[in-house]
């Protein structure tokens, strides 16, 4: 319906938010694309400009995934029928991906945006709590011991499909579908990290100082 379709463009939208180009620009006059990895996500504005500017981007490109996934409860219920039902969660789904799209391509900032980590982030938690906080766990685990945020995103990405398939599962195909698209999708986005990695080269993160190596 036009009520569906216009929900799609309004999670665009609301993943074209591009917080680390806007909060390094407003607060700091720097476009953090012109600086450590290129990338507009949260890790490279924690790397460029420190946590005061890293932390917020993270929250606000959490908030996004998680607030165009639950525009499903606004629109999705009278269009798909029940919040439990298949065709709810395949909308639901879809609006993540929408944002998480946004996000990558904003409209707002040239096209040229972030990898989609905590943007698919805020997506599966509104999808699925506890494989979200799996992921979480897993990422947390990785960063300790590598340091790259960029592996721990890719091994993260790896854990939600199983996360949805064998440990906390949900019933519906398309999430199983989904959470193996979203894991090939963060491999696609962090392209660049794994060569990075394979020559160690890739940047670690200094977690507990300001200045990164
Ligand atoms: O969230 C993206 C992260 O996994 C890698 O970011 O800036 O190190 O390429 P970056």
């Amino acid at each position: 319906s036009i009520y569906s379709i216009t929900a799609l463009i309004l999670a665009y939208l609301c993943g074209s938010i591009p917080t680390a180009v806007w909060i390094g620009l407003s607060f700091y006059g720097i476009d953090v694309r012109e600086y450590g990895s290129g990338n507009a996500g949260a890790t490279n504005t924690f790397r460029v400009l420190g946590k005061q500017a890293g932390i917020p981007v993270m929250l606000i490109d959490i908030l996004k995934g998680w607030t165009a996934t639950n525009l499903a409860y606004i629109i999705g219920v009278s269009t798909t029928g029940p919040h439990n039902s298949v065709a709810f969660t395949n909308y639901a789904l879809a609006l993540g991906i929408a944002a998480v799209m946004g996000h990558l391509f904003p409209i707002f900032a040239g096209f040229r945006g972030g990898k989609g980590v905590a943007t698919l982030f805020g997506m599966i938690l509104a999808i699925n709590l506890h494989a979200a906080l799996l992921c979480v766990v897993v990422f947390i685990v990785v960063l300790l011991i590598t340091r790259y945020v960029s592996l721990s995103s890719i091994v993260a990405g790896f854990t939600y499909p199983i996360g949805v398939a064998f440990i906390f599962p949900v019933y519906i195909k398309s999430v199983i579908i989904y959470g193996m698209c979203i894991c090939l999708l963060v491999l696609v986005t962090h392209q660049k990290n794994i060569e990075r990695l394979l020559k160690g080269k890739e940047s670690k993160v200094n977690l507990f100082k300001k200045k990164v190596t």
